[in-house]
């Protein structure tokens, strides 16, 4: 049987038996450090014939890692055991970076040299710039984000060979510091407006304000509470253990692909209304309510089973309590608002939404709650951003978790992903002459 994960132990077995022949086999079962343990089915298949199905994913690991930790039950995330709830009082979004890229937090003198490198990437090659009026002027920033930072292949020949460590460490700064700077450009594409180049004075949040609001025309003051609210909102979203987008990285890294590639499926993955497409689902749902009376007839609709209407913003594959992150997004959306003085009466209805939503059965039997997205496009929406960039303000806050798992995966040498399937279409078949097939084909 294949070795345990360098931290894991094993010391129990579970027994598999075929019924139909009283067969059995021991099968491992591997312990973390938290969490529930796993059976480990690596040999399954060569020693009893068997795959394992599990579309979806819904009780496979499919990797062993030490990044990021959730207790669904409990609401509890931990990014290398430090909890949510500290990081966003706590930390910034570039120390959060560091600490899931490589394990621990640093002290003064790494802080100072990573803020550098990061700080030193921010600028991209001047010819990028040519990419974005390739796009329509309406195209949808994540669609302009997939093709711009996997281009970034075809720019960086020196940070893609992933088999050096300083280069892919390279690639990872790169990839850390440009996020901002190509998210900024798609937006002052889509309005018409010349890029603004990063400003090296300026924090990764405040530099990202800047470089999206700004106007060469007269000077622009980053508000320090937006710089800190996006830097909060930057850390909330930095890292979710292996979600799809981040489970698309990993495998994608498994066949040796160059990072930029692998980060730019990434964000195609997360584009999708089931994941980190969400946030700008949430605000049109909202929008579409428009007033807390009409709030019954949605919760009606996202009920029932006819209709494939959900609640935009409720329900995760793991969290079957509050997402934590939900929780702090709604204190940080009444600071914003409060802040910038806007009354915006879509957080009216997402709050009291929310409430008849808790309190109504099939929520609470399905274990639905807000998750991440519910409350983000709010603030978002507060400080400016219009709907069609809160994706993509997602997909730059993950690359630094998409990073750290693609890090991960391959210094621990993971084989290709490669999964099976239950093949359930047509049996062996003879080739039949054009005129000997049946009138009705499908
Ligand atoms: C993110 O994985 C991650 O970690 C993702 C993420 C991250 O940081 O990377 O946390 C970010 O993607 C958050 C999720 C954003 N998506 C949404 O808000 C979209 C709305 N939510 C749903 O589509 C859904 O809840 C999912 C996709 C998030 C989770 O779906 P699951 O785990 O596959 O659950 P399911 O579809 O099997 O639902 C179980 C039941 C079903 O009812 P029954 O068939 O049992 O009767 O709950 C119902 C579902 O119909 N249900 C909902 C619902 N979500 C689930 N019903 C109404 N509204 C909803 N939002």
């Amino acid at each position: 049987m294949s070795q345990a994960p360098a931290h894991a132990r094993s010391s129990q077995t579970v027994t598999l038996t075929e019924d139909a022949t009283g067969k059995s086999w021991k099968l491992k079962v591997l312990e973390g450090t938290m969490g529930p343990k796993v059976i480990d089915t690596r040999g399954l298949y060569g020693e009893t014939g068997y795959f394992t199905y599990d579309p979806g994913f819904t009780s496979t690991g499919s990797c062993d890692s030490q990044i990021t930790f959730i207790d669904g039950d409990k609401g509890i995330l931990l990014h290398r055991g430090y909890a949510i709830e500290e990081l966003a009082a706590k930390s910034s979004f570039l120390e959060t970076a560091y600490l899931l890229q490589y394990g621990e937090l640093p002290n003064r003198a790494q802080m100072e040299k990573f803020t550098h490198n990061i700080t030193h990437h921010t600028m991209v090659n001047e010819q990028m710039a040519r990419f974005y009026s390739g796009f329509r002027r309406d195209a949808h920033p994540m669609a302009v984000m997939v093709g711009v930072v996997g281009a970034l292949s075809a720019f960086y020949h020196d940070s893609i060979d992933i088999g050096d460590p300083q280069q892919r460490e390279v690639a990872s700064h790169r990839l850390i510091a440009k996020m901002p700077t190509l998210a900024a450009m798609a937006y002052k594409y889509a309005h018409g407006q010349p890029f603004m180049y990063p400003q090296n004075h300026l924090g990764y949040a405040g530099n990202f304000l800047h470089m999206t609001f700004a106007v060469p025309c007269e000077p622009y003051k980053v508000k320090p509470v937006l710089a800190r609210a996006m830097d909060r909102i930057f850390i909330l979203h930095a890292d979710h253990e292996q979600n799809a987008s981040t489970s698309t990285v990993r495998l994608a890294g498994s066949s040796g692909a160059n990072p930029f590639a692998c980060i730019a499926s990434g964000i195609a993955s997360l584009w999708g209304p089931a994941h980190g497409g969400a946030n700008e689902a949430v605000l049109q749902m909202l929008q579409e309510i428009g007033h807390k009376d009409r709030i019954p007839e949605v919760i009606e609709k996202a009920k029932d089973k006819d209709s494939p209407f959900r609640l935009m913003g409720f329900g995760h594959r793991v969290y079957k309590n509050f997402d934590p992150r939900a929780k702090i997004m709604r204190q940080t959306c009444h600071e914003v608002l409060g802040e910038l003085g806007v009354n915006d009466p879509l957080l009216e209805i997402a709050m009291e939404l929310e409430r008849i939503a808790l309190q109504d059965e099939y929520f609470i039997e399905r274990k639905l709650y807000p998750n991440v997205d519910f409350y983000s496009g709010i603030i978002l929406k507060a400080m400016g951003f219009p709907t069609s960039m809160f994706t993509v303000l997602f997909a730059l806050a993950r690359t630094a978790g998409w990073i750290a798992h693609w890090h991960e995966m391959l210094s621990e040498g993971q084989k290709i992903g490669r999964p099976r399937q239950l093949y359930t279409g047509p049996v062996t078949r003879p080739y039949p002459a054009l005129d000997a097939r049946s009138e009705s084909v499908p």
